[in-house]
């Protein structure tokens, strides 16, 4: 048993009691582990009462995000200024589409405490299981043309990691062109998925997807993620509050869009500096394909710019790569 094994138990009660004989034997240990792995969360911060005849209940969970806690943060900042939270959701990109074809404003947020078809990048899945991860969307109304806002996910990259570094005091990197990593593991993803008018070609809605993998142990992740994922608390082997997570990482948020376009050679050089896929043995993944380059340099439209060989380089401006040494690449 571990603990995210516990509080998920816990989490299903939705408020209500469940008995230390009854999680014993959900999980097959004995009464004595649920009491001691109880007091390990109760140290950690988690409110849990106990009471003679009814067990244990999970009151307040300050590793959660609490929306009213994350509303006063966030004061009357744009982006998060609309906030939905809720338990459990099948993606909470999908439902910012849901509700942006209903009309829904810019800036709205969904976060979401478990996702059951999270989806990441090229149709992949993004694993989302209850309580281990921060999964949240937004909605952007930018009314901008399509060509002005295709490297905003670069942007929204360097945000979250100033996010994350100003909350945790970590330095992540990021894997070109939206992975942000800590050595050769993936700590976090991007989704942008864009819808434009007909007409007119402008953008009629952005949605940004952020899952950060918080914390999960070694073993909570499927076997096929074990190599290349990591969780922010296995990182920094102590817990992170979901709450300042969230808030720092939309603070970063709303300054990068704040600035947006203008302040792009900022963020340009600082995802120069970030970038650990420059300068890289890498792979270029197009359909079948695989072509072994080195990558040179991010050019100004935040393009990867690889050489294939002396006589031929590319500018990648989306699409996958596999860096050597990292997610399984030899
Ligand atoms: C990737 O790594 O390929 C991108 C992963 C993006 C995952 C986030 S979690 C919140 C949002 N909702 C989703 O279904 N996906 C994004």
């Amino acid at each position: 048993m571990n603990k995210n094994q516990l509080l998920s138990l816990l989490y299903q009660q939705e408020g209500n009691y469940i008995s230390g004989e009854s999680m014993s034997q959900t999980l097959g240990v004995s009464r004595s582990a649920i009491w001691k792995q109880i007091s390990q969360l109760r140290e950690a911060g988690y409110l849990i009462e106990s009471a003679p005849h009814k067990g244990y209940c999970l009151r307040s969970n300050p590793l959660q995000v609490e929306s009213v806690k994350l509303a006063q943060i966030l004061g009357d900042a744009p982006l998060g200024s609309t906030l939905i939270y809720t338990p459990t959701i099948d993606s909470t990109n999908t439902e910012v589409k849901r509700l942006a074809s209903q009309n829904a404003p810019h800036g709205l947020l969904v976060i979401a405490n478990e996702q059951t078809a999270g989806r990441g990048r090229q149709g992949r899945s993004f694993h989302s299981p209850s309580g281990q991860g921060l999964y949240l969307s937004l909605l952007l109304r930018p009314q901008l043309p399509h060509s002005d806002i295709t490297n905003i996910t670069a942007w929204v990259a360097v945000a979250l990691c100033r996010g994350i570094s100003q909350c945790c005091g970590v330095d992540l990197g990021i894997k070109w062109v939206n992975d942000l990593v800590w050595g050769n593991k993936k700590v976090c993803g991007i989704l942008t998925e864009l819808t434009l008018e007909s007409e007119t070609n402008f953008v009629e809605y952005v949605v940004i997807g952020i899952g950060i993998n918080l914390r999960q142990s070694l073993e909570d992740f499927p076997e096929e993620l074990r190599d290349t994922a990591i969780s922010l608390e296995t990182i920094l082997g102590k817990s992170v509050n979901s709450t300042a997570l969230c808030g720092a990482i939309l603070k970063e948020l709303n300054q990068m869009y704040s600035s947006f376009p203008q302040e792009k050679n900022s963020y340009l050089e600082e995802y120069r500096k970030l970038c650990i896929t420059l300068d890289k043995d890498i792979q270029v993944l197009k359909g079948d394909s695989r072509r072994h380059a080195k990558a040179l340099d991010i050019d100004n439209d935040f393009c990867l710019v690889v050489r294939y060989n002396p006589q031929e380089t590319e500018h990648l401006s989306s699409g996958e790569v596999s860096v050597r040494g990292m997610y399984g690449y030899l």
